[in-house]
Formats: structure tokens, C-alpha cells, sequence
């Protein structure tokens, strides 16, 4: 039993493997935070003593009670205008304009399985494997009611959270904010990470103590954003990978999403996260309901390695669906660098051509195939083949290009739309724009209206016929450019603050459509990269490109911070040559390799260009991610150094039974005259004895872990590592 009640005190406890969360309704119906941590064994309400608080006031009910005050206690869902100041989860305006909601405990229930959110992507399972718990609160003055929804994964460590605001009345209410997650960390003194960047450089790691006020990370670009990732870790000061106490959250969400965090008169912390209320607004009428979309949670008392592996097991395994979520992913070949635009069917045949001698599983033909797009001037929304480009239709090139033993797979950008396009000159009013305002172009093209059901339709029809009038295995869904000058002719002026959300449902909608109607292709996401990495969009594709930095080096810190949340099955990664095109960075197409390894892996490059030797490598290299491929996918992720801060990026992965593992990653710079480099493994069985792959020599889980692996001296800069580590045979 996870979910656990004590009825005469309303007290919640949600239990998993290694956490508890608990929450209690006390007698005034406030709906009281109590503990998120260990299994403590027993209710830690205890905890929850607070003096008189100077300029905090009581709930009238308290009677003047001056120590019961809102302003000072962890809440569950705490709301505005009731006399708690600090970051509310909601905030509403009543019809007759005032903006106070007090909620109190209803009622609850519990249900087996994990509740679903209509409309947006969650986290699912089979009935067996989850419980949820639903409270309802009600304000004491309105009709307005929420639900708070915990969905409880046991084994997976995993507490799941959205809300549901009800309006019972006749009249409308104005939702201003409807946040999905607070977590109350009372006790303690904390710092958060949090994922920053920009284009070519997403989610690098910033930790930083959390200070009185307020900090947040924050996207109002319409995405989820390169700029700041949905997600943060709330860590203790000495927390490491293996040692320390953390909680993560991710939200399931691709829009503008919020992350605030308090640090309060009481040092007490609150962390919010929810849709970005600066961008958003919702009128409720009479009889209506809104969801807000999931965050997830996870508790660990040992470090960030078991948060991240908790993370990457519920994304993979109850996040990402269809047939690929599990399954190894095919080596792609994508021609986007090797030529970007200027391409015709005869190139990409002689591409292809190549990567079938040396391995590759599929070619995946991007940008510039359809309408009239031979730069990025033009053609979006012009979802039909430029036969004269590829010299001939799509369904012969992907015939020749099935005919050497390759999948096809193709990109599209269905959201956005050149002016300079038949679309446009069509269906101008598509395209978000204010009206007597020109529009922000960006790229030179502009976004069409997603929230409007003509659009979505179009969409679907047009990439629809494109699926079915060839053999393609494999769809790559782009979009370039944040969104701003949000306005749809569809919407009343009162409704326009709803677009931001409306576009993102409009999006889950058509990806819902498209991928239940092709179930056997392969999406993967992308946004200029990785600029809408996040788990509402792996609920639609089991991997996302993770960013447009192809250099080794560069990337090693990118994927560093897309792992601490996202699982290495998600991030699309592809070698690709040197001098890099990003940073005119010069590689070892060995250290290359292992980096691309380290994701779902493929190529992006004229393998034409090739030396001999290095294509004996490509080949080489191939047949490796065949061999490791399940075990880096399925296997438990560790990161063995910081490439923030340290001269390396190592990282390594466990097979679940622990019978092999896989170091690998890149040494950054060769110092003269140094002493060998040791790396240490995690995750092995302590006792057991383990060779590296090629010698014969034996060490234990234990030397191996606290003594470490002596790396051979190297050569040069930017140095790959790769050990596979096989436990003895006659050791069990
Ligand atoms: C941005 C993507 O991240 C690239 O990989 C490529 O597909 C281009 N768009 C094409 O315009």
C-alpha cells in the first residue's frame, strides 16, 4: 500500500521504495504540508511548532490564535489573498473582482492506477503499479473547488502531482495562476541546479545556494526553451553523486512553464513550478473545469546519481510510448550538415549509398525537400514534394534508398510558416500575428496558430499524405523560433491570454492524431536542437535532438545537464565532422563517437569525405553501438566526473544485473608529465570480480570502485575512453 490514511486525523502518507511524503488536514480544513524525505517511522508533524510571527496573521477561525498562521506553515496548494505572502500555486478572480481563494479539505478518495490529465500528456501505468490519491479542497466563499491529484509509483520512487480547479457557481471565474507543483522544504538549508543556455548550448548546470527572496527559471517563449529547462534539483550543500540528499522535479509540459523559488522570513523553503502565469490566463465558467499539467518528483537521501536513474526509468518506461520506447533505436545517417540545403535526389542517394557499406541503419533527408525551400527564406507550410530537387517523387528516392538496405526517414516544421509560401499567400490569418501590428520574425518565418482546429487539420492531412505516399520509417518534428505576438483570430479578446496554453493542447492534439495513426514511425523531436527537451514532448517521441552543438567537447557538457533529468535514450546525437560547424573545434572522431554513443546515435556528415582509415572507424564504431547499444540505453546511468569544472567527461553504465559495465567519455586536455589518470566506477557489485574487456587481470566491484581504473597516459587533446568491464564468469 502506498497511499496510507489515518481517517480521524486526515493524515496522508504517500510511500514509496525510499521516500515518504506526508500531509495532514488539520481541524481549521488547511491543508498542511508535512514532510518530503526519508521513512522516517513516524508522522512528522511534530515538526511543525511556530512561534508568533510579528506582521503574519491567523485564519479568523483561530480565534486570534497569532502563532496559526498561514504565512508561516507549509502548504499543500497554497493560494493568494488569504494572508499567506509568499508564492501562491493559485490565484483566481472572482466575477465580482476579488481575487481571494481560501481552500479547505473536502473530502478524498483513493483510486488503483495512476490518474490521467485530459488532454495533456502524463505519466502512466498499469493499474497494479500505481495508486493515486485525490484531495478536494473548497474555498469557504465561492463555488470554486481544486482537486490535488498524487499519483504514487512505489518501486520507481516516483510522486507524481497536477491539480483540477472546478467552478460549481453560475459565474465566471479568472484563473491568473494554476501552478502543479509546491514543494515545502521547512527544514534545512538548501541549493538549487537549475538547466540554462541558449541555442547550441542547452542545459548547462548552475548550482547555486538558495538566498532569501525569490529565484526562478522561467520560459515565456511559447517552449518549454534553450534558455531555462522545466525542470530544477533542490540539493544539500554537500550533496554529490553518491551522497546527499536531493529532490528533482520535471514538469510534463512544452509550453512556458514557471519555477520559483522562496526562501522565507523562517528559512523555510518553497519551491513552485507550473505554467507560466505571466503568459496565461483562464476564464471559468459555470460548470467548467481546468487541468493543469503534471510535475513529477522524485526524493533521494544518497546523491543525484539514484535521482537521475529514478528519472530516467519513469520516463522511459511510463512517460515515452510506442513501440520504439524500449527498443533499440536505429544508426541514422542524416544529411542535414553533409549538405543543408543544397541537395538534390542524386546526392542524397550517393550519402546513402555510402552509409549502407559502412553500417548505417537509416537515412533521414531534412530540411529542404518540399515546396520551394532552398534556404530558409521560404516554403514552410508547403508540405508537398519538390520533385524537380530530388528528381523524381519521394516514393522512388525512398524505393533506390530501401533498395540499399536503409530505412528513410524525413524531417518536417509543421508549426511554422514562411511567408513567402502557398500556404501563407492562402491562409494568411493562420499565422499568430496581431492585427495592425507586423509581427516578430524569426529564422524569416512565422508560427501558425496551433490552438485553431483548420490548422491542426491541415497539418494532419498534409504530413499524412506525405507518410502514406512512401515507406517511411522515421519522422523528425523541427521547430525554429520561440513564439511571441500571441493573437488568434479565433479567440474573444478576453480569451486571447489562453492562447499560450491552446497552442500547446492544439500541439498534443496533432501528436496524439499523428502518432496513434502511425504507429510504426519513429518521431523524434527537435527545436532549433534541443530547445524543447522536455517530458511533455518524450510522452509523443521516445527522443529529441538534443541540441545543435555537434562539437565532441561541447556536447559532453549539454548532455552532462540533460542527464541529470533525461534519460541518454532521449537525446538524439550524432557525429559529425571536423573542424565542427558550430565551434571550429577540431575532435578525434574516436572521442566523437563515444560522445554520440551516449544518446540515440547516428551519423550527420558526406561519409564521402572519409578517409579510408576513418571509415574503417565509422564501420567499427557501428557494430560497437550494436554490441553496447541495449546496454547504454537500459543500463544504469552514472556520471563520473564534471565537465563543468573537472578536466574530463566520464560517465558509465550498469547492466541491471550488474554483470557488465561501460566507461566511457573524453579527457579534455594532455598535461605533461602526469601521473595516470584514475577513473572509479559506480554501481558494480562490491564483491564480484570484474576483467576490462581485452585483459585477462581481475579486480573486484569494490578495487574497481573505491581504488579506481588506471587509464592508459594519452596523446593529444579531447581523448576518448571507452572500458567495458565484464564480470567474471565463475563468480556469481
Ligand atoms: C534545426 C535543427 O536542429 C537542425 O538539425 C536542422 O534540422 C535544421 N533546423 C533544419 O532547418
Amino acid at each position: 500500500m502506498s497511499i496510507i490514511v489515518n481517517e480521524k486525523e486526515l493524515f496522508f502518507t504517500l510511500r514509496t521504495a525510499n521516500s515518504e511524503y506526508q500531509i495532514k488536514a488539520d481541524k481549521f480544513g488547511v491543508l498542511k504540508h508535512i514532510w518530503y524525505g526519508e521513512i522516517t517511522g513516524r508522522d512528522m508533524d511534530y515538526l511543525l511548532h511556530r512561534p508568533d510571527v510579528g506582521f503574519s496573521g491567523s485564519i479568523y477561525e483561530a480565534d486570534n490564535r497569532r502563532a496559526y498562521s498561514l504565512d508561516t506553515m507549509p502548504l499543500e496548494y497554497p493560494c493568494g489573498g488569504v494572508g499567506d505572502f509568499r508564492v501562491p500555486a493559485i490565484c483566481v478572480t472572482h466575477s465580482d473582482g476579488s481575487t481571494a481563494l481560501d481552500l479547505r479539505f473536502k473530502e478524498y478518495c483513493i483510486k488503483s492506477g495512476k490518474y490521467a490529465i485530459p488532454q495533456l500528456p502524463a505519466v502512466y501505468s498499469e493499474k497494479s503499479e500505481a495508486q493515486t490519491l485525490e484531495i478536494t479542497l473548497r474555498d469557504t466563499a465561492s463555488e470554486t473547488e481544486v482537486v490535488l491529484r498524487y499519483g504514487v509509483l512505489e518501486d520507481k520512487d516516483i510522486i507524481t502531482r497536477s491539480a483540477e480547479i472546478r467552478n460549481f457557481g453560475e459565474k465566471e471565474i479568472f484563473i491568473k495562476k494554476a501552478a502543479s507543483l509546491c514543494l515545502e522544504l521547512p527544514q534545512g538549508k538548501w541549493e538549487w541546479i537549475h538547466f540554462h543556455g541558449r541555442h547550441a548550448m542547452e542545459r548547462q548546470t548552475e548550482r547555486t545556494p538558495i538566498i532569501h527572496g525569490i529565484q526562478e527559471s522561467s520560459s515565456l517563449r511559447g517552449t518549454s526553451s534553450h534558455q531555462q529547462n522545466p525542470s530544477f534539483i533542490i540539493c544539500s550543500p554537500d550533496c554529490g553523486e553518491n551522497h546527499g540528499e536531493c529532490y528533482g522535479a520535471f514538469f510534463v509540459y512544452s509550453g512556458s512553464f514557471k519555477t520559483q523559488i522562496e526562501y522565507d522570513q523562517l528559512k523555510q523553503t518553497r519551491a513552485v513550478m507550473g505554467i507560466n502565469p505571466d503568459i496565461f490566463g483562464w476564464s471559468l465558467k459555470g460548470g467548467e473545469n481546468f487541468f493543469t499539467p503534471e510535475a513529477v518528483m522524485t526524493y533521494s537521501g544518497a546523491g543525484f546519481s539514484p535521482l537521475s536513474q529514478n528519472f530516467h526509468r519513469v520516463i522511459r518506461e511510463n512517460i515515452c510510448r510506442g513501440k520504439y520506447k524500449l527498443t533499440e533505436r536505429p544508426v541514422l545517417i542524416n544529411n542535414w550538415e553533409a549538405t543543408y540545403f543544397d541537395f538534390d535526389g542524386d546526392k542524397i542517394l550517393r550519402i546513402a549509398e555510402e552509409a549502407a557499406k559502412l553500417g548505417v541503419d537509416m537515412l533521414v533527408l531534412d530540411d529542404g525537400w518540399f515546396g520551394k525551400r532552398n534556404d530558409d527564406c521560404s516554403g514552410l507550410g508547403d508540405w508537398f514534394v519538390n520533385e524537380e530537387k530530388l528528381k523524381g517523387s519521394l516514393g522512388v528516392l525512398v524505393e533506390k534508398i530501401k533498395k540499399l538496405g536503409l530505412k528513410f526517414g524525413i524531417w518536417f516544421e509543421p508549426e511554422m510558416i514562411s511567408e513567402d509560401s502557398d500556404l501563407y499567400r492562402a491562409h494568411p490569418d493562420w499565422a499568430i500575428a496581431i492585427p495592425g501590428r507586423k509581427p516578430t520574425r524569426a529564422r524569416y518565418q512565422l508560427v501558425l496558430d496551433m490552438s485553431r482546429k483548420d490548422v491542426r487539420d491541415y497539418l494532419y492531412d498534409s504530413i499524412g499524405k506525405i507518410l502514406k505516399s512512401a515507406d517511411i520509417s522515421y519522422v523528425k518534428w523541427d521547430a525554429n523560433r520561440s513564439i511571441c505576438d500571441w493573437y488568434s483570430a479565433e479567440l474573444s479578446p478576453e480569451r486571447q491570454c489562453e492562447l499560450p496554453h491552446r497552442y500547446v493542447l492544439g500541439l498534443y492534439e496533432l501528436l496524439e492524431r499523428l502518432t496513434s495513426d502511425f504507429p510504426n514511425v519513429l518521431f523524434e523531436g527537435c527545436s532549433g536542437g534541443g530547445g524543447r527537451f522536455d517530458a511533455g514532448m518524450l510522452y509523443y517521441y521516445p527522443q529529441i535532438w538534443c541540441s545543435d552543438d555537434t562539437d565532441a567537447y561541447e556536447r559532453t557538457k549539454i548532455q552532462y545537464g540533460t542527464s541529470f533529468i533525461y534519460p541518454i535514450s532521449a537525446v538524439g546525437s550524432h557525429i559529425s565532422v571536423v573542424p565542427n560547424h558550430q565551434t571550429g573545434r577540431i575532435t578525434p572522431i574516436e572521442s566523437r563517437a563515444v560522445t554520440a554513443m551516449a544518446g540515440s546515435f547516428g551519423y550527420e556528415l558526406d561519409l564521402g569525405s572519409l578517409s579510408d582509415e576513418e571509415k574503417g572507424l565509422v564501420s567499427q564504431q557501428i557494430k560497437s553501438f550494436k554490441k553496447y547499444g541495449p546496454l547504454i540505453h537500459n543500463g544504469k546511468y552514472y556520471r563520473l566526473s564534471n565537465p563543468m569544472t573537472e578536466n574530463s567527461a566520464l560517465w558509465e553504465f550498469v547492466s541491471e544485473d550488474k554483470s557488465e559495465a561501460l566507461i566511457q567519455g573524453m579527457i579534455f586536455r594532455k598535461i605533461p608529465n602526469m601521473k595516470r589518470i584514475s577513473v572509479k566506477a559506480e554501481g558494480l557489485s562490491p564483491d564480484s570480480f570484474y576483467r576490462i574487456e581485452g585483459s585477462d587481470e581481475l579486480y573486484t566491484g569494490k578495487a574497481l570502485m573505491c581504488g579506481g581504473i588506471l587509464l592508459d597516459d594519452m596523446w593529444g587533446d579531447y581523448r576518448a575512453v571507452e572500458i567495458h568491464l565484464i564480470k567474471n564468469n565463475a563468480d556469481n
